[in-house]
C-alpha cells in the first residue's frame, strides 16, 4: 500500500463520492463483502493505472509483431524488456517472490508462470500465453494473450478463441454491485457448455496500487456470491481453461510453472478491469 500520508492526501483531494460510501455501508449492514474503501481507485489512481496498462498493451502488440516459431521464450522476455525499458515502464514479474524473469510464456500444456529460457524454442502448432504485467509510476496493470504458431490443431484453436470468449463474458458480468461470483459463475457455465475444465487454484486479482490485491477473482462461482463489485475498484478476470481435466500441478523443479495434471492442453487470456458506474471499462485494450 501508498505511504499513509500519501493516502490521507489523496483521500482528502479525491474522496469516494458519497453515494457510493453509503451504498457500501447499507451493504455492510446487510452482512455482504464489501472491500475496504483505500482499495478504491481514485482518478488520479485511475489516470496512473491507465497509462501503465497503455504500456502492457503496447509491450503485448510488440510481441504479437515478433512472436515466430524458432525463436526461443528468452527472446520473448528480451522483447518484453526492453520495450517496458524503452517506455519507462518496469517489468512486475522480475524478482517478484523470486520469479527469475521479466514475462511469464506458458507453452500447450503449462497453464501459467512458464519461465522463459533460451533452450525452449517455439514450435509449429504451440500455443502460446504471454503474459506481462507492467508497473509505470508504481501502478501496475496486467493483461495476458494467447499466440499459435505456425500450423495450429483445429483442437487448439477452438480453445484459443473459446477461452477469450470465457474472458469476455466474465468481463460482461462484472456489473457495478454485482459480485465476484457473478463472474466465474458466467465464465464456468460457457466453459461447461464447450466441453472444457476451468482452473480453480489459480484466479483473477484486485490490481493497480499493488501486483495483487484483493479480491481473488475465481473463475468458478455463484451468483451472487463473494465481494460486491464497487464502483472505482478494478480487478483481473484471467480464465485457465482446459481441454482436459481441471486439476493443476506446480512444477517441483522450479516452483513456478503450472501444468495440467492430465497433460491436455490449457489456454488464458487476461485484463485488467475498471468497475464503472455504469459497467467497466478495459484498461488494457
Ligand atoms: N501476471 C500473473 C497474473 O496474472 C502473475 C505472474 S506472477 C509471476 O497474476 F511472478 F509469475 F510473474
Ligand atoms: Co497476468
Ligand atoms: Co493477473
Amino acid at each position: 500500500m501508498i505511504d499513509e500520508k500519501r493516502w490521507q492526501e489523496i483521500d482528502e483531494k479525491e474522496p469516494i463520492p458519497s453515494h457510493i460510501l453509503e451504498r457500501m455501508e447499507y451493504l455492510r449492514k446487510k452482512h455482504k463483502d464489501v472491500i475496504d474503501d483505500e482499495w478504491i481507485k481514485r482518478p488520479s489512481q485511475i489516470e496512473g493505472i491507465r497509462k501503465a496498462g497503455e504500456i502492457n498493451t503496447g509491450v503485448l502488440d510488440e510481441v504479437g509483431k515478433l512472436i515466430h516459431e524458432g525463436m526461443s521464450t528468452q527472446d520473448i522476455d528480451d522483447i518484453v524488456s526492453k520495450y517496458t525499458a524503452e517506455h519507462g515502464g518496469i517489468c512486475a514479474p522480475l524478482n517478484y517472490e523470486g520469479f527469475p524473469k521479466s514475462v511469464c510464456t506458458s507453452i500447450n500444456g503449462e497453464v501459467c508462470h512458464g519461465i522463459p529460457a533460451r533452450h525452449r524454442k517455439l514450435r509449429n502448432g504451440d500455443i502460446i500465453n504471454v503474459d506481462c504485467t507492467t508497473i509505470l509510476d508504481g501502478y501496475y496493470a496486467d493483461a495476458s494473450r494467447m499466440f499459435m504458431i505456425g500450423n495450429v490443431s483445429e483442437e487448439r484453436r477452438r480453445l484459443v478463441e473459446e477461452t477469450k470468449k470465457c474472458l469476455e463474458i466474465g468481463i460482461q458480468a462484472a456489473q457495478p454491485w454485482a459480485h465476484v461470483g457473478d463472474i466465474g459463475y458466467a465464465i464456468a457455465k460457457y466453459a461447461h457448455s464447450k466441453g472444457y475444465s476451468v482452473v480453480r487454484e489459480l484466479g483473477g486479482h484486485g490490481v493497480g496500487i499493488d501486483f495483487h490485491e484483493d479480491p481473488f477473482v475465481a473463475h468458478v462461482g455463484s451468483k451472487g456470491k463473494g465481494m460486491v463489485l464497487v464502483p472505482g475498484m478494478i480487478i483481473t478476470i484471467e480464465p485457465m481453461i482446459n481441454a482436459g481435466k481441471a486439476a493443476v500441478e506446480i512444477d517441483p523443479y522450479n516452483n513456478w510453472t503450472i501444468y495440467t495434471r492430465d497433460g491436455s492442453d490449457s489456454a488464458q487470456w487476461e485484463h485488467t478491469i475498471l468497475i464503472t458506474e455504469d459497467g467497466n471499462e478495459i484498461l488494457t485494450y
